[in-house]
């Protein structure tokens, strides 16, 4: 769409960033508390350039501005308001910027992370046909009731907008606004100076509707069908309030895409996750970071992935897999661990209570039961048997273990690392193994003595 693209050049971005977020109570920039497992600030500047808005600019205080830069890098430009006077005071920051660069501005809180870029697209395209001076963006039936309200005229049109802790005790939350405004720059920039601070100091962006519709410029509105969208984050309850909505778009979209999710209610998927189709998710599930999970599989109950990938038709019971590698066809759990750096390749079995920890059990492996397994790797179709722990860590430093193709740890074995266990090797139940012990050896005892294998 060639048209578009043109068109699109002429709007700048900008995303208001630097209030205080007070009622967050937070040590934390409000901005970049986490919403389905993403900084809220992410998912605005996302929105905007889905929208096909390239030129973004975000509004921070002194105090965030070095957070947002560490999360945002050059992507964006940075303004920094350095007092936090008001959603006005922070747009009028960018002036310097941005005035005489772009014809046309969108201006969103960076609080909203629920906003769709569709939505955006569509605000921008009703400010462009209607020539508007200001298209804001608004909605029935929001939960939250400190959102600003609007006011419309007999014949419907939008007067101006009165914020909640400014209304009238009894005036009620009808249509409200989610704080996205599209504006035309050379009304925009002359204007935004001359808002007046309001009754409780702050200079307030809303402020701008009444001052156009005063001037009989045209104000336009769009309403987004879903009240949801407009979600904003001011407090903790509505960052739940926030989560609890993005979890559901979450769940509904997977499932649109074939994936079985018992209970959505139930079920906690970041945003970057993917799952692959037939997949089934049960209940008490929780995914998250960018994690990859693949078709056929069944991930639950009570199960928890972070930043992994799962390979197609795998089964995790009942277990935590972090920052691991499962290859297709692995069952793990109930009552397992995968830690970091874990490679575990196709046909593995791993029952209860074991725990790995950087380490790559080649194909068709078993570990049926309770164990440690850390820094080794395990050779092809090797048996693990019950109570194995690796002893890597000496006090002071970690030391690797190495396990050959096909042999056969036995139960309750220690070996005591650095140590290798060759192919075909076996060790005797509760032998404390000190030494390497060759091919096709069985060590037995404490401390471990080399034997031949009887065959
Ligand atoms: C604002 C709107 C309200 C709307 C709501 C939608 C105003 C006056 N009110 O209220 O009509 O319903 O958003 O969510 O605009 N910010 C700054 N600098 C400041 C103050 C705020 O950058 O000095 C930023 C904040 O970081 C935030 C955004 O602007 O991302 C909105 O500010 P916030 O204080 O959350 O406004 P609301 O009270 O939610
Ligand atoms: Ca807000």
């Amino acid at each position: 769409m060639a048209g578009r693209e043109v068109s699109m050049k002429d709007w700048a971005g900008v995303i208001l960033a630097a209030g205080q977020g007070q009622r967050m109570k937070s040590s934390v920039p409000k901005v970049l508390h986490p919403v389905g497992g993403k900084p809220m600030i992410a998912y605005a500047v996302e929105a905007l350039r889905q929208s096909g808005i390239d030129d973004v600019t975000l509004v921070v205080s002194p105090s965030g501005a070095q957070g947002l830069r560490g999360l945002l890098g050059d992507t964006v430009r940075y303004v920094e308001q350095p007092e936090p006077l008001g959603t006005g005071h922070a747009l009028l920051q960018c002036a310097t910027a941005l005035e005489g660069k772009a014809q046309r501005v969108i201006v969103m809180g960076g609080d909203s992370p629920l906003i769709r870029a569709e939505t955006l697209q569509a605000l921008v395209s009703k400010h462009i046909q209607s020539s508007a001076a200001i298209t804001l963006l608004t909605t029935t039936g929001a939960l939250q009731p400190d959102m600003g309200r609007i006011r419309r005229d007999a014949r419907g049109r939008v007067t101006g907008i009165v914020e909640a802790s400014d209304a009238a005790m009894n005036e009620e939350a009808m249509e409200v606004n989610v704080g996205v405004y599209c504006f035309d720059a050379s009304w925009l920039w002359p204007n935004l100076s001359r808002l007046k601070k309001s009754p409780r100091g702050e200079y307030y962006l809303t402020d701008l509707i009444s001052m156009a519709v005063k001037e009989k410029k045209t104000v336009e509105s769009m309403v987004s069908k879903d009240p949801n969208e407009g979600m904003g984050v001011n407090d903790r309850v509505q960052l739940a309030q926030a989560e609890a909505a993005l979890r559901r778009r979450i769940c509904e979209k997977w499932m649109r895409q074939g994936v079985t999710i018992t209970d959505p209610a139930a079920t906690y998927i970041d945003a970057e996750a993917v799952i692959g189709q037939d997949t089934v998710i049960l209940p008490n599930t929780i995914i998250q970071g960018a994690a990859r999970i693949g078709r056929d599989c069944t991930i639950g109950p009570n199960s928890f992935v972070r930043a992994s990938t799962i390979g197609d038709r795998c089964r995790v019971t009942a277990s935590f897999i972090e920052e691991s590698t499962l290859e297709p066809d692995v069952d793990v759990g109930p009552f397992s661990h995968l830690r970091q750096r874990t490679h575990i390749e196709s046909q593995v079995h791993i029952g209860n209570f074991a725990e790995v920890k950087e380490s790559r059990l080649k194909r068709g492996v078993k570990m049926g039961h309770f164990g440690y397994v850390g820094d080794a790797s395990v050779g092809a179709n090797t048996n693990l048997g019950a109570g194995l722990v690796t002893c890597n860590y000496d006090g002071v430093d970690k030391h690797r273990t190495e396990i050959g193709d096909n042999a056969f740890i036995g139960s309750d074995t220690m070996l005591v690392a650095p140590v290798k266990v060759g192919d075909g090797a076996s060790t005797g139940a509760g032998s404390v193994v000190t030494k390497d012990v060759p091919k096709n050896r069985l060590a037995v005892g404490v401390p471990a003595r080399i034997l031949e294998k009887s065959s």
